[in-house]
């Protein structure tokens, strides 16, 4: 897969692309990367890519005309691309649209700075993505936010020792707890049927326990989870035994 980034500071993906799973999928053909400085597809003498805001206020804004002629040149030179424009006010960045994202072969990433990007790009681009309901000063870290929770995604990238599809939100859920040795710290035991062999038993506690770490944690997730008939029993069962908890709680408090 393909992933072209258009920014005006290219330097700042050199370490996240030169380690780990990143720079393997890269040396192993998986994933090629291309930078392109918004500044080369300036016209003027001083290579300027932002100015003032129509109608005042602070902050300067992203011209459309340099990041509308980088769009028009990588899609010239190497094909059609998916073109995302990050931004603060995209739709939010969830593992159903990063599964989405990795189905294309070709995305394009617009990391905006200062006070935003010019309006008139949004005709140019096919989505608008935010990574989170907050604020950074451009769209590199965001920009390499997808690039990583794509790239994982992709055939062959993360080796056996790793499967993404049991990590959270593949299916819907939250990951339950996970434990290495040593066996005992601090006081804290490992769950002893996670040391029982027993992988048949080990599944179904950790199914119900990325139930569990759900409901307890991101409730709002669950409509929307493909969950069983066994799933909904247990979770039934879950859900009645935290409500007697509570109320035990409030017993005692
Ligand atoms: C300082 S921000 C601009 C904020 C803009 N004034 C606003 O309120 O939407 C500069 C750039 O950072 C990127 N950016 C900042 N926060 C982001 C987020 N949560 N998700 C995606 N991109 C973001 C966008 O590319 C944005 O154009």
């Amino acid at each position: 897969m393909e992933f072209h980034i258009l920014t005006v500071f290219p330097e700042m993906f050199a370490s996240p692309l030169q380690a780990s799973v990143l720079q393997r999928a890269q040396v192993r053909g998986l994933l090629r990367v291309y930078l392109h400085n918004i500044r080369d597809f300036t016209r003027d003498r001083h290579r300027v890519t932002d100015d003032y805001a129509y109608g005042g206020g602070p902050g300067m804004i992203m011209k459309p005309g340099p990041i509308v002629s980088g769009i028009q040149a990588v899609q010239e030179r190497f094909g059609r691309a998916y073109v995302i424009l990050l931004s603060p006010q995209g739709i939010l960045l969830t593992q159903r649209l990063v599964k989405n994202l990795a189905q294309q072969e070709r995305l394009l990433l617009i990391c905006g700075r200062y006070g935003g990007v010019d309006a008139r790009v949004q005709a140019y681009v096919d989505a608008e993505v935010s990574i989170g309901d907050y604020v950074l000063t451009g769209g590199e870290l965001p920009a390499l936010v997808v690039l990583d929770a794509v790239g994982r995604l992709l055939p062959n990238v993360l080796g056996d020792e790793h499967s993404v599809t049991e990590d959270s939100l593949f299916h819907g859920l939250l990951q339950g707890p996970v434990y290495t040795r040593p066996e005992e710290f601090a006081g804290m035991r490992v769950p002893a049927i996670l040391r029982s062999g027993n992988h048949a038993a080990i599944a179904v506690w950790r199914r119900r326990q990325a139930l569990l770490t759900t409901l307890r944690r991101r409730p709002e997730l669950l409509p929307q989870a493909p969950l069983t008939p066994q799933d909904l029993a247990t979770l039934q069962a879950l859900q009645t035994q935290e409500a007697l908890q509570e109320q035990a709680t409030e017993h005692t408090s």
